[in-house]
């Protein structure tokens, strides 16, 4: 029942080709947010039920405005007003929502995996807008976009990855797609938070920010993952901001043309100074904005009949280091 081509489970194993159509979308979409009238016809008739089970502020409302920015109805539930609350399997709930004829479910849930079951349970396309540590693809996809709108290209431009990377979706995502493209990717955190297996995947690992940052075109501060965190990974936040937090004096040593990236929602003063949050090198507000025309994209193609689609995204066990308490299920 489960064809890869029609979900968007996760950026590990889609090819740069739909990486690249998908960009292309976005960007022919991207004006209709612009417009007096900001609704375009192509999914008219089509239903879009956003399954957020866990918090989300930017990713839920993106997701809603995407779906009715191409006509389509979209439905949203949380973990509090469903049956979810009153026991019932997440299994058995994708099994009845289905029973609607939805044309796309979007699914956030705290647990890795659980964008894989319900693909594997119900034959419309599943569109994974977090699951737990694992992935994150619309994320990475609408920073990937952001990066090439300020770059000539993806290929061989240094990113910095910097923060809580173990328990990252964000981070997972965009170590996919940005290898995928060409980057040269460097990671850092503490040891606690970036084991070594992630050189594995080709990525440098640095365990101080300053030799991350120096000669880095793209530098993405993450937040620290304390929900998913079952110990203490460092001695306390003052200790992490003194030694990770990105401040003007530590992006000195970066590229001039350097651009700063962050998922939100941001801790001020604890990744990222206020300083350089709202410095010229942010790019934080673009992202936000790239999101709606990203997830207006992969709607299209997985929605309209005849759109190219996505191929790859099976996600068939994660290859990363997983996070302590995290499960896949
Ligand atoms: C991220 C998430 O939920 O994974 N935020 C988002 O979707 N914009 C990052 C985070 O919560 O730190």
């Amino acid at each position: 029942m489960s064809d890869s081509k029609r979900h968007l489970l996760g950026l590990r194993g889609v090819q740069a080709e739909d990486i690249k159509i998908l960009l292309e979308t976005a960007e022919a979409l991207m004006d209709v947010s612009s417009r007096d009238v900001k609704r375009l016809p192509a999914l008219r008739g089509k239903t879009v039920i956003n399954l957020f089970l866990e918090n989300s502020t930017r990713t839920r409302i993106s997701f809603e405005i995407a779906a009715k920015r191409l006509s389509a109805d979209s439905i949203n539930i949380s973990a509090g007003g469903s049956s979810l609350s009153k026991g019932e399997t997440l299994a058995d709930t994708a099994r009845n929502l289905h029973a609607m004829s939805p044309d796309a479910i979007v699914v956030r849930h705290p647990s890795a995996g659980a964008a894989k079951l319900l693909a594997d349970i119900v034959d419309c396309p599943i569109v994974n807008a977090g699951d737990g540590w694992n992935e994150h693809p619309t994320q990475a996809l609408l920073d990937i976009l952001t990066i090439a709108q300020h770059k000539p290209s993806i290929e061989g431009l240094v990113v910095t990855i910097v923060g809580d990377i173990l328990h990252s979706r964000v981070a997972r995502s965009n170590i996919y797609g940005l290898l995928t493209l060409g980057a040269k990717l460097r990671l850092a955190g503490p040891p606690t938070l970036l084991p070594p297996e992630f050189a594995s995947l080709g990525a440098e690992i640095h365990y101080d920010i300053p030799s991350a940052v120096a000669g880095a075109d793209v530098i993405m501060m993450l937040r620290i993952q304390r929900e998913r965190q079952g110990k203490n990974y460092f001695p306390s936040l003052d200790e992490y901001a003194h030694y990770y937090c990105l401040t003007e004096d530590v992006l000195a040593d970066a590229k001039s043309d350097v651009i700063i990236l962050h998922p939100g929602p941001m801790n001020r003063g604890i990744e990222v100074s206020s300083g350089v949050a709202d410095g010229p090198y942010s790019v934080m507000m673009n992202q936000v904005s790239n999101g709606v025309a990203m997830r207006m994209a992969v709607l299209y193609q997985l929605i309209v009949p005849g759109a190219d689609g996505i191929r790859g995204s099976e996600i068939p066990e994660p290859s990363l280091p997983s996070a302590a308490g995290g499960q896949v299920l």
